[in-house]
């Protein structure tokens, strides 16, 4: 069983980390396909507590490869932090693999995550506000900023210059925000490139290779079923394919290399933001399922809204990921 997805059935949050983590051992690589810093997942090794946000959990496991698939939205600011941190407590982060491919959360997106959320007033969607959406809009739009673009001043800033043409207008006309200028973009993904660069590679010929030598591989779902932005509670979803599909098109890897689905499911249920929850609880029997689960989002604090299991959105994550 080398090719292993690990999904998340609910609104993210059942443990995906910790079942990742639980593999650890038997596991060579650990891929993440979608999603970016909105992620959060706490671990916890003898007393130390770890809170990663882009990092793949495989990070934390000696001998094991982690892996930032093309599917991934990063920002570099928090790459760079988080990897700090886990070197400053002495932990070896240098087998962490970027694909060329995966596409960069720069500062316009995260002023337009924000500026968009309050825009939207009562249909906000109460996402991460780390420019997850936007980051992906533009990918989609074909004005996205992918990590290879680092290593090529004109190429970035060409890019930079169209991705920015239109937010600018946006941004002053119906936002009121000052305009963010192609130069202060640039230079802060410069200042990144020399660093990132050791780490960046073809990633799907990496993970490919390896499963033809027969490595376990993890593919790690970020957010979950509910929330993906095909199968989920559209539009109250994130901006990724955050089910088993998207394993194959987050890393380059054919669907037919994934041996082994699994669905991660809590006894109960939670989600972060707006949406339909059709078995949310507002009474003291959802108090007590926060406070004893400590039910407050790992990226923004937020207190999560808690709820009975719900087995039809459990049966439905079962066919829609093929768990
Ligand atoms: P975004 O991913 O920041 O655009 O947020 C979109 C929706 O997904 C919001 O309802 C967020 O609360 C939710 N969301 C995003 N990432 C996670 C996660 O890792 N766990 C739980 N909810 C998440
Ligand atoms: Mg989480």
């Amino acid at each position: 069983m080398p090719g292993i997805v690990i999904v998340g059935v609910q609104w993210g949050d059942e443990g995906k980390g910790k079942a990742t983590d639980l593999l650890g051992e038997r596991t060579d690589w650990v891929v993440k396909f979608n999603g970016g810093n909105n992620a959060g997942h706490t671990v916890v090794i003898g007393d130390e507590k770890y809170a990663l946000h882009l990092l793949p959990s495989g990070i934390l496991s000696p001998g094991v490869t982690p892996v930032i698939g093309n599917g991934v939205v990063v920002d570099l600011e928090v790459l760079f932090n988080e990897l700090e941190a886990l070197n400053a407590r002495g932990l070896d982060t240098s087998r962490l693999k970027i694909s060329a491919n995966a596409h960069i959360i720069t500062q316009y997106h995260r002023t337009l995550d924000k500026v968009t959320e309050r825009f939207l007033g009562k249909r906000m969607i109460g996402t991460t506000g780390r420019g997850i959406g936007p980051a992906y809009a533009d990918k989609i739009n074909r004005v996205g900023i992918r990590v290879q673009d680092l290593f090529d001043e004109n190429i970035l800033r060409q890019k930079v210059e169209g991705a920015l043409d239109q937010k600018n207008h946006l941004l002053v006309k119906v936002f009121n925000r000052r305009a963010i200028t192609v130069d202060e973009i640039v230079e802060d993904l410069l200042a990144y490139a020399e660093r990132v660069r050791p780490m960046v590679s073809d990633t799907s010929l990496l993970l490919n290779d390896a499963l033809d030598a027969g490595d376990v591989v993890v593919f790690e779902g970020g957010q979950a079923t509910m929330l993906d932005v095909d199968h989920g509670t559209y539009p109250f979803v994130t901006s990724s394919s955050a089910t088993a599909g998207g394993a194959a098109t987050g890393s380059g890897v054919g669907p037919n290399r994934l041996d082994r689905i699994v669905g991660i499911v809590k006894a109960y249920t939670t989600r972060v933001g707006s949406g339909p929850f059709p078995t949310e609880l507002f009474d003291e029997s959802g108090d007590w399922l926060r406070s004893r689960g400590f039910e407050f989002g790992t990226t923004t604090g937020r207190p999560r809204r808690v709820g009975w299991y719900d087995a039809p959105i459990t049966r439905y994550a079962t066919r829609i990921n093929g768990i």
